[in-house]
């Protein structure tokens, strides 16, 4: 079984969104697998790490340009969440680059962190993104 389990209740409805939400759930799986593996994981886990961690900052990059684009309201208190979070994990990453092992850590993170904020601060997003899809035949 999966570190991380997929869930209907997050899917958001908007295909884009919920693909790069599930791809970040596939990471951190990749990385409690790599945490588990037999033998010398190092160069695994740390490589791992980065790749998270930079496929999650630029989500959110791709998530706020898209809130702009729809005209959300309170696109600045969800970049400001964003932000707080991209500083804790490229701390994570920076420190997993100089050889420490923070895995673990990482991982306790982001198992708390992830679903809230799709189900919580995401969700809010939703209406207005949806709309403006419609309104551009986009998906
Ligand atoms: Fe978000």
């Amino acid at each position: 079984m999966a570190y991380l389990e997929w869930q209907e209740k997050l899917n958001t409805g908007i295909d884009v969104i919920d693909g790069q939400h599930q791809r970040i759930v596939s990471y951190i799986n990749q990385l409690h697998e790599a945490c588990h593996m037999k033998g010398d994981n190092t160069t695994k886990v740390a490589d791992t790490i980065m790749e998270l961690v930079d496929y999650t900052i630029s989500h959110f990059a791709f998530e706020e340009s898209l809130l702009q684009e729809a005209g959300y309201s309170k696109i600045n208190e969800h970049g400001k969440k964003h932000i707080e979070f991209s500083n804790k994990i490229f701390d994570y990453k920076n420190r997993s680059a100089k050889g420490e092992d923070v895995a673990q850590s990482l991982l306790d993170l982001l198992h708390d962190w992830l679903f809230g904020h799709i189900l919580d601060e995401d969700a809010l997003y939703v209406p207005t993104v949806s709309r403006y899809f419609v309104r551009n035949r986009r998906s």
